[in-house]
């Protein structure tokens, strides 16, 4: 179908797991650019909803939940309340951002299901899974832990291996794990049901090898293709699972439906609450970006059913299979849905050289990021965007970012802006100047100015959203290049009614820049029309020279950009080092246990509680200190190996475990008479052993 044949959008983020906090990786992959583009429609006067929401059932959420030592339930109300609150804060537009654990959800998939069902669509089959017998559980896609058959990966899932991609099923792993007791599991025979993908290979073959052949991305479509040629097999579309939704068949106890079954619904499930919603004024996850009144309960139906509505899925590359060819035959072979139209997926965002992972503690949190730049996130949003990994993976640096901000967003950008008002405040009252007669570089200007919409829509429509965002700077750049030619500051003396076709012209610049702005830089955006003075303006009426009248008063000029310093792009890169070498000491096994003593070799260690009287360094060493300990039997003297890591004047008065029967050695020419206990923690931190509640020196440890 061509562009003009389409009447409304239907337009999906990647419902991201409601299982940790999702990092900029995540934002450049599916939900920045989707912003921009749906941001774009509405600009344009088009008819789009835009949904999103928590992915929360799975094997990732239980198996969290472990990790955290709570909940499946509490681990999504957690994550989904973080996750929920960063895309608000980065101005990700959604007109609804759901949850997967809504009743409404159950019940879409459910139906979706039984449809399916119904239709003789599901084929039965009773066969060998990986159960843990010690768990007395069977364990499902991310309960099970094995090498790669693809790439020799050694942590890959049951379901998938995140390094090379490839979706997998358990049994294909080598040497798998339970993740639960870390066991060898064993096979044994359950029911599930499957949706036999093979039979769809003819449509699918049609549908993406023929028809998408042109306008999806050569990423997205070599994917799909290297699967189709290599051949479709029967997915199961259940799981033996107590974290999910229900199997709706009276024979499937203790069965959930799988995660990718119920997950890209969502998408559906989200769109009848939103119109839930929108028609009965009770509002719990709806933000509506748009005028929804006479919108009836059922128009869910018309985003998904009706042929005229374009469907496109933004993801990251790990979900090409699932929103390419899994939902897709979902979806078709309900006879009731319609299928994507594009899946403008993106490769990976790798940062400072190696890739972005959460659990390694090699990335940049979405709420991190906010915490320590809670006024910028214009200024990340344009750092992902000028570095999409649209056809290929990218990198994200601090300095890049650094550079974006200082170079592009603050020297060009704001700097033209900053000039244009300044300008018009000093020799024109703050009111927009007359235009007088023009000469060859106004003109030229202006004319440039007439290509940019088309231009920037052009990239957008076509989902290159790095090229529709350097557009953008070369319109800040189109102004700032007028008005270094143009030079108005000079002209103030000789010539006013020249300096006001000149500054006419560049607010006319910054006025259309405020216009196209919109979808890459929102907020940035908002606060440049709030300056100008003026409401919003549709993208078809920009390109003009024309959007401010003369004589419109300009509201109070402010930076809308600054220059982020040397000093706080190095926390940040030394946090980044620091948080991977924790999360690598803390994911070390624990020192080996020693060889076994007797109890009454034990005993013979007199252990006391003491109390630090005095501490003092001691000259010439780096890591001595000379303590003054009160054992309760005396009070002596005892060389520690510490001050790397404890100052004297904070140990002072603090209680410790001493070994008072420690034979005497001399150290420095100073006699040591027993020893303190320390605990040598993961990174290397030592840790004093004080009693949990204040204890007489001498107590007697045993
Ligand atoms: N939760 C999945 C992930 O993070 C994405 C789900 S997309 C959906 O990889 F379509 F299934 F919702
Ligand atoms: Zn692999």
């Amino acid at each position: 179908m061509s562009e003009g044949a389409f009447k409304r959008y239907m337009i999906t983020s990647a419902l991201p797991y409601a299982n940790g906090p999702k990092h900029i990786g995540h934002l450049a992959g599916a939900y920045i650019p989707a912003d921009v583009y749906v941001r774009y429609l509405r600009l344009s006067g088009k008819d789009v909803v835009f949904v999103c929401g928590s992915d929360e059932h799975g094997t990732a959420i239980p198996n969290q939940a472990l990790k955290e030592n709570t909940t499946s339930q509490a681990i999504v109300d957690k994550y989904d309340a973080q996750i929920r609150k960063c895309f608000v804060k980065m101005g990700m537009s959604f007109d609804i951002y759901h949850r997967t654990t809504e009743p409404i959800h159950h019940q879409t998939s459910q139906e979706i299901f039984l449809t399916l069902y119904n239709k003789g669509l599901l084929t039965e089959e009773t066969s060998e899974q990986y159960y843990d017998d010690e768990a007395k559980t069977f364990l499902a896609d991310r309960y099970i832990k094995g090498t790669c058959p693809k790439c020799g990966h050694p942590s890959a899932y049951g379901d998938q291996c995140e390094k090379c991609g490839t979706s997998l099923s358990s049994k294909d792993l080598i040497n798998p794990k339970s993740t639960l007791t870390g066991n060898s599991p064993v096979l044994k025979l359950t029911k599930h049901w499957y949706l036999p993908l093979e039979s769809y290979e003819p449509w699918l073959k049609e549908w993406i090898l023929k028809s998408h052949q042109h306008d999806w991305k050569t990423n997205v479509y070599g994917q799909c293709k290297s699967w189709i040629d290599a051949g479709l097999q029967p997915r199961a579309m259940t799981r033996d699972l107590d974290w999910g939704i229900k199997v709706p068949l009276p024979d499937a106890e203790g069965k959930v439906l799988y995660v990718w079954f119920d997950a890209p619904i969502g998408y559906i499930s989200a769109t009848r609450a939103l119109f839930d919603e929108v028609t009965s004024g009770h509002y719990r996850f709806s933000t509506p970006q748009r005028d929804f009144t006479g919108s009836k309960k059922d128009d869910w139906k018309t985003y998904w059913q009706d042929k005229e509505t374009k469907l496109v899925h933004f993801i990251g590359k790990d979900n090409i299979v699932f929103h390419c060819i899994i939902f897709p035959v979902i979806l078709h072979a309900t006879g009731e849905y319609i299928v994507p139209d594009n899946v403008p997926a993106n490769e990976f965002m790798n940062l400072e050289g190696d890739k972005m992972s959460t659990s390694r503690g090699w990335s940049i949190e979405m709420h991190e990021y906010l915490e320590d730049f809670p006024d910028k996130p214009d200024v990340l949003r344009y750092a992902l965007l000028t570095n999409l990994p649209e056809a290929k993976d990218s990198e994200f640096t601090w300095k890049d970012f650094q550079a974006k901000n200082n170079n592009e967003l603050v020297a060009i950008f704001g700097n033209f802006v900053n000039r244009a008002f300044v300008l018009t405040q000093k020799f024109f009252d703050n009111k927009v100047p007359a235009l007088g007669d023009l000469q060859e570089v106004d003109k030229k200007a202006l004319a440039d100015l007439k290509l940019f919409p088309a231009r920037i829509s052009e990239s957008i429509e076509t989902y290159r959203f790095r090229e529709a965002t350097s557009g953008l700077m070369d319109l800040a750049r189109l102004g700032n290049k007028y008005l270094a030619e143009t030079e108005p500051w000079k002209l103030a003396k000789t010539d006013l009614p020249r300096v006001g076709t000149i500054l006419n012209i560049a607010l006319q610049i910054a006025a259309n820049l405020s216009v196209m702005a919109e979808p890459f830089l929102p907020f940035s955006a908002s606060k440049l029309k709030t300056m100008l003075n003026v409401g919003s303006t549709q993208w078809h009426h920009a390109g003009t020279g024309d959007l401010l009248a003369v004589s419109h008063s300009l509201g109070e000029s402010a930076l809308l950009f600054e220059k982020i310093e040397d000093e706080v792009i190095e926390v940040q890169i030394k946090k980044l080092f620091d948080t991977k070498k924790k999360m690598e000491l803390a994911s070390q096994p624990a020192a080996p246990a020693k060889q076994e003593v007797s109890f009454d070799e034990f005993s013979k260690m007199d252990i006391r509680i003491g109390k630090i009287l005095k501490a003092e360094r001691v000259e010439k060493s780096k890591k001595l200190l000379k303590l003054q300990v009160d054992t309760g039997i005396d009070t002596r003297t005892v060389m520690s190996g510490i001050a790397e890591h404890f100052a004297p004047e904070d140990i002072i008065g603090k209680q410790v475990t001493i070994l008072v029967n420690l034979a005497p050695r001399k150290i420095m020419g100073v006699e040591s008479q027993g020893m303190i206990l320390m605990a040598s923690d993961k990174d290397g931190s030592l840790k004093l052993l004080s009693p949990g509640a204040e204890t007489a020196p001498g107590s007697v440890i045993s």
